[in-house]
């Protein structure tokens, strides 16, 4: 059976993606600003997401940046959840069920997947991105490559 969210989403998905954030971001380089237009242009072009939006690393925690969906937790420890591992090992964290995540923070109860990938530009930890779905195991391997790509966008045309 052919996969329309797979097609919509796989490889030209993401290479259509990644020229859309190019040319969103071509004339500002603000962080803020563009962190914001990121976040609405994931929320809205990728399926199944009930949240999108970023985390700022401020000492040694993560405070609320911009982001599409419902309220959210504001303060997050580097010790704690799905965004603290991210932010405390750099390393993008794929969960296929944040309910067996020890330490997971449930902002919304109707998350049950995340992608969270660090920012990081130079060696700083500038902060992370936040992905939340319904569904579980919503996040693929090829997802991940291509969200971690339309980070280095984001980071290539912002001022952080
Ligand atoms: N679930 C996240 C917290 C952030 S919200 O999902 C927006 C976590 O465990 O880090």
């Amino acid at each position: 059976m052919i996969d329309l969210q797979q097609i919509a989403q796989g490889r030209d998905g993401y290479e259509l993606l990644a020229a859309q954030l190019e040319a969103l971001l071509a004339d500002e380089r603000d962080f803020i600003a563009n962190a914001a237009q990121f976040a609405a242009l994931l929320f809205h072009e990728l399926e199944g997401l009930n949240w999108a939006g970023f985390y700022l690393a401020r000492s040694e925690e993560l405070v609320l940046g911009p982001f599409q969906g419902k309220v959210a937790c504001v303060r997050i420890p580097f010790a704690r959840g799905v965004c603290g591992a991210a932010a405390r090992t750099r390393q993008t964290q794929r969960i296929e069920d944040v309910h067996a995540f020890p330490g997971h923070i449930a902002c919304d109860s109707a998350s049950n997947s995340e992608l969270v990938v660090p920012l990081v530009k130079e060696g700083r930890l500038i902060g992370v991105l936040d992905l939340d779905s319904p569904s579980l195991a919503r996040f693929s391997a090829q997802d991940q490559v291509g969200i971690e790509e339309l980070v280095a966008i984001f980071l290539r045309l912002s001022d952080c």
